[in-house]
């Protein structure tokens, strides 16, 4: 079977959260159970596509609207990512620094869509499934189905997972002219209250939709930032396949990005040795409990609630507590984070900015991870905080629910609050402050959540059955 996935984040050649990080570790562990998985995505000017070894494999043009587009695909030579990955380069358009946040964004994904739909026809490529990432290559299901030059795809199976359905790719249906043509009687199909939506017609024109885990597909019912009458209709092309680490990459007893390694049973003086020589670079206490946030500063995240939290938790003496965070976004969190960088300069650290290294030796420091997210299709900060034996302390929804128990569960490892608030987050954090104090009792967790097998191969072989199934 050959599968291609779709994105525009590939790990690590371009990442800026959990998208990536799936796309980049999903294709090897199905390959290694025996399809032909590949990965296609835009190139960008970054490290990774200046220092590896490309080669470029085909090349042609297309109109985009009045604009002719000529697109390059190139391949990466030496494998040593564990799946072939091509990059489709459009001078102008898919050759940036960023992944996101130019003005000209639509127009950059339909042209992404466009060329690997022109590239593939004028090649032998024959996929059996294409599966789809997210909103920007949202318009493949439609397009193989109902796009005049493509005919030939009709029958390829596609498949779309929704890593996040808040974010959904409007468009203007100015935009219309830039698509390739297709049965206008079709436009509904890309139609959503008086817009393109993407992601929308996904849904509606793809043979199979996923969630990153079960509970956010449930969710998706109730609340999808307004396509929950669509996720209901569709319901019987859902399935919810959760996440899994790639632990080659995420191990702590391997991870070249951490000081120490360390296994299940050298945990204890393992993430101790960790801490240390965090807390003597960042200048906190070593002594006292280690708290994290590590993620995008974004409402969906409840990043908006961290200056409160830490003032909350900083304003009760008997909470002793050092506070690291690691992220960026928002920038009126981080100017208020600044702010209280300056009233706790000992408690409380930061780093603004993307830095995978440093994330690593975190996961591998802390004591506690904070997640308050508000919406979370899965979260993939609170699998690799397990694996690092780090506690999680989540808000119950979408993929938190799915994968932290909660302490007073019988077999419970983790912290669980009901609601995105202040108020939930501090108590909880009170609560595992003093079960924590209990070295005995925060082996025994730490031990438990560390145990747990998040591997991808079930999920895999999860996505790879509903290939089958098609
Ligand atoms: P999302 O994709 O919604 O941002 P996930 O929990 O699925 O959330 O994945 C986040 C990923 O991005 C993890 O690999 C996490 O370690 C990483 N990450 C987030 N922010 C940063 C940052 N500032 N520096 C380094 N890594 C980060
Ligand atoms: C999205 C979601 C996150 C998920 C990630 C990978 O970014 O917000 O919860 O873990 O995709 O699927």
């Amino acid at each position: 079977m050959h599968v291609i996935h779709l994105s525009v984040e590939c790990f690590p050649l371009a990442k800026v959260g959990g998208l990536a990080d799936v796309v980049g570790a999903l294709p090897r562990y199905q390959r290694e159970l025996g399809i032909d998985a590949w990965v296609v995505c835009p190139y960008y000017d970054r490290p990774f596509t200046r220092d590896e070894n490309f080669l470029s494999i085909a090349k042609g043009s297309f109109f985009q609207g009045s604009e002719e587009l000529h697109y390059e695909v190139l391949t990466e030579a030496t494998g040593s990512l564990g799946f072939p990955l091509y990059l489709i380069r459009i001078p102008g358009k898919l050759d940036r620094q960023e992944v996101y946040c130019y003005p000209d964004e639509a127009e950059q994904w339909i042209a992404f869509q466009h060329a690997f739909l022109h590239w593939l026809k004028n090649s032998q490529i024959k996929p059996d499934v294409i599966n789809c990432h997210d909103h920007h290559v949202g318009l493949i299901p439609f397009l193989t189905k109902h796009a005049d030059d493509f005919t030939e795809f009709e029958k390829v199976k596609t498949v779309f997972t929704v890593h996040n359905g808040q974010y959904q790719g409007w468009m203007s249906w100015s935009k219309a002219i830039l698509l390739p043509r297709f049965d206008t009687w079709k436009w509904g199909l890309l139609d959503w209250d008086g817009l393109i939506n993407p992601l929308a017609a996904a849904i509606k024109c793809c043979d199979a939709f996923t969630t990153v885990s079960v509970g956010y597909l449930q969710e998706l019912y109730e609340q999808a930032n307004g396509l929950e009458s669509l996720f209901s209709s569709e319901a019987a092309k859902g399935y919810g396949i959760v996440n899994g680490i790639d632990d080659v990459y995420w191990n702590p007893a391997a991870d070249k990005l951490i000081p120490f390694h360390y296994d299940i049973e050298s945990s204890k003086s393992g993430k101790s040795k960790n801490k240390k020589a965090f807390c003597e670079k960042y200048g906190l206490d070593e002594t006292l409990p280690l708290l994290t946030y590590i993620g995008r500063f974004a409402t969906e995240k409840g990043a908006d609630l961290l200056p409160r939290i830490i003032v909350d938790i900083f304003s009760n003496p008997d909470n002793k507590i050092s506070i690291f965070i690691l992220g960026s976004g928002d920038m009126q969190v981080q100017t208020d984070i600044q702010t209280l960088l300056v009233a706790y300069p000992n408690q409380l650290t930061a780093f603004f900015g993307y830095h995978e290294a440093l994330a690593h030796e975190v996961y591998a420091a802390a004591d506690m991870i904070l997640m308050p997210s508000r919406v979370e299709p899965c979260g993939l900060n609170q699998l690799y905080a397990m694996k690092y034996g780090t506690i999680p302390i989540v808000r119950g929804i979408g993929g938190l629910k799915d994968t932290v128990r909660d302490v007073n569960e019988k077999d419970g490892y983790g912290f669980v609050f009901p609601d995105a608030t202040t108020e939930d987050a501090v108590s909880t954090i009170e609560r595992a402050l003093s079960y924590i104090g209990q070295q005995e009792q925060m082996q025994r967790v730490r031990k438990k959540e560390m145990e747990l097998d998040f591997s991808w191969d079930k999920s895999a072989r999860k996505y790879i059955n509903l290939y089958s199934r098609l």
